[in-house]
């Protein structure tokens, strides 16, 4: 009776201590998972954090747009206001005798702006500047020596309807017509415009001096600089200025090299 007594309280102690055995692995494994999840917990939130810097500048980024896309298309805006005033300009006489209206025409980001004196027949027709024999010197010229395409330079003139029988624009017309040239360049704001022949530099310089005397030369303007050259339709009448010609496309080069 005794001795099963000493094996029950035995049997009892063991059982005892299986119990505490298992209750501190139950203990320490609970310990384990705790600093586990601690870890993972840690870890969730750091990278929750590093997410949210990242969406932040993403979403400020996606918000403001890329600048230089959006510069583009406001002055691209305001052109087409412009476009749509020449079109309808009844300011003068020459009017009555276009076919349409030649608004200016190329990139609102333009670096160099071409400026011609009037359209011509091929002008008048398609509504686009120097788009006849003039417009293939001219572009030959921008493509060989500047190596830049039509859609990155910008090409305008001095009046927006074709004169009768291409004569020179008179004085007043000239006088309705050019601010148009100037809010087109007001809102480019190029580094360089190229005046093509005496009436595009006599508006732009301000100055009556003869073609010979202001070609081949840069003037600096508070906002851009000027350069004077012939009209390309001048070049193809004297083929002996063509390397005149040549030799101030390279000025320009240089000039947009350099700036
Ligand atoms: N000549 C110009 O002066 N402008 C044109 O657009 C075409 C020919």
């Amino acid at each position: 009776m005794g001795e099963k007594l000493f094996e029950d309280i035995e049997n009892f102690f063991t059982f005892l201590d299986e119990c505490l055995n298992v209750n501190l692995l139950i203990a320490e494994d609970r310990i384990e998972k705790t600093n586990d999840q601690k870890k993972e917990d840690e870890d969730r939130n750091k990278k929750s954090k590093r997410k949210g810097l990242f969406d932040e500048i993403l979403d400020m980024h996606m918000g403001l747009g890329d600048p230089y896309i959006m510069i583009k298309e406001e002055k691209g805006k305001l052109l087409e206001d412009v476009e749509q005033r020449i079109i309808s300009c009844k300011l003068c006489e020459l009017h009555k005798e276009r076919k349409r209206a030649v608004p200016g025409d190329g990139s609102p980001t333009a670096r160099v702006v071409f400026v011609g004196e009037a359209p011509g027949f091929e002008e008048d027709k398609k509504g686009k500047p120097f788009v006849g024999k003039s417009g293939n010197l001219l572009m030959s010229k921008i493509k060989e020596i500047l190596s830049l395409d039509r859609s990155e330079v910008y090409i305008t003139n001095v009046v927006r309807c074709r004169p009768p029988q291409n004569r020179t624009p008179e004085r007043s017309e000239i006088e309705k017509c050019s601010p148009y040239l100037f809010e087109e360049l007001e809102i480019i704001s190029p580094q360089l415009v190229v005046a093509l022949g005496a009436p595009a530099a006599k508006v732009l310089l301000m100055k009556d001096e003869k073609i010979t005397e202001l070609r081949g030369n840069f003037y600096r303007r508070s906002d851009y600089t000027v350069f004077v050259t012939f009209h390309p339709a001048y070049v193809l009448r004297n083929p002996n200025v063509m390397e005149l010609f040549n030799e101030d496309f390279k000025k320009i080069a240089e000039f947009l090299r350099s700036t």
